[in-house]
């Protein structure tokens, strides 16, 4: 990754220390060494966040043969392999993409990573949804009137239950057109392991405030929206892909779901 002098790379970050487990090179030395920490505890999460990823291109090619034509996409981390404005072109369709993300070198990489007319990016916080439904990269590229596609993959775990995550969900769905959709995974430890909490503790400390969720306080994110099948599960089983074998744990680690904002 290009050094930029204006950015602390001794300090890791959220979208780098992802992107080692994904296997990427845009991480910097504090971040594979945190990294390295993390999976002294947890030597499975790089398939757990595979998996995530995984889930993620399903979901949005999923949306794309459902007619979805517009993706906001919150917490987006590095729009690199499987990237939102990949599966689109790569399921031929004529989609817009807005990438949001709260971290500079992030939104700064997406810039790079996610040219042309039909992509944009923000940086900005996901739990401002005026500044994010207001900014001037949104009205370029949605129309409101039409359905959204909004993704937030691997990301409300970031957002403190002070900060009332189910209220922020319900905001982008009441803004939005009826039949807008939501991809979401979020992380937990079903069968609260000692080594989950363990990692869950080294990268609070380290990089973010991580929150493990129950899958009820998960589920709650959804009221309003109508789940599509099958549910709220592991992410690994939604629309599962049988050519992909997944370990037991990376069952117990995070769960997906799409849902849709009902017509009136
Ligand atoms: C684990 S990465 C997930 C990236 C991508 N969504 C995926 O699943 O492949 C989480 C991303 O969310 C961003 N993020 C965390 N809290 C955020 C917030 N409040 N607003 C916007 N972005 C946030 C981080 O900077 C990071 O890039």
């Amino acid at each position: 990754m290009d050094e930029n002098p204006s950015v602390d790379y001794a300090r890791p970050s959220i979208a780098r220390v992802y992107d080692f487990f994904l296997g990427g090179d845009l991480n910097s030395e504090a971040d594979r060494q945190v990294a390295e920490k993390i999976l002294e505890a947890m030597p499975d999460l790089p398939d757990i966040l595979r998996a995530n990823r995984a889930f993620a291109v399903r979901a949005v090619r999923y949306l794309v043969e459902a007619g979805i034509r517009q993706f906001l996409d919150l917490g987006s981390g590095l729009a690199t392999t499987g990237a939102a404005h990949e599966v689109v072109r790569d399921a031929g369709a004529d989609a817009r993409v807005l990438y949001v993300d709260n971290d500079p070198v992030v939104a700064a990489h997406n810039r790079l990573l996610a040219p042309g007319s039909n992509c944009a990016v923000l940086r900005a916080d996901l739990r401002d949804t005026a500044e994010v439904l207001g900014s001037p990269q949104a009205a370029d590229l949605f129309d409101f009137d039409q359905p959204i596609g909004v993704l937030m993959i691997a990301v409300l775990h970031f957002v403190p239950h002070a900060d009332r995550p189910g209220d922020i969900v319900a905001r982008y769905r009441d803004a939005l057109a009826p039949g807008s959709c939501l991809a979401l995974t979020h992380a937990e430890n079903a069968e609260r392991r000692p080594s989950t909490f363990q990692a869950a503790r080294v990268y609070s400390k380290d990089v973010a405030e991580i929150h493990l969720r129950t899958r009820t306080e998960i589920a709650a994110f959804l009221d309003g929206w109508d789940l599509e099948a099958p549910g709220l599960v592991p992410a690994p089983d939604w629309h599962p892909d049988p050519a992909t074998l997944v370990r037991p744990t990376v069952r117990q680690h995070g769960v997906a779901a799409v849902a849709r904002k009902p017509l009136p």
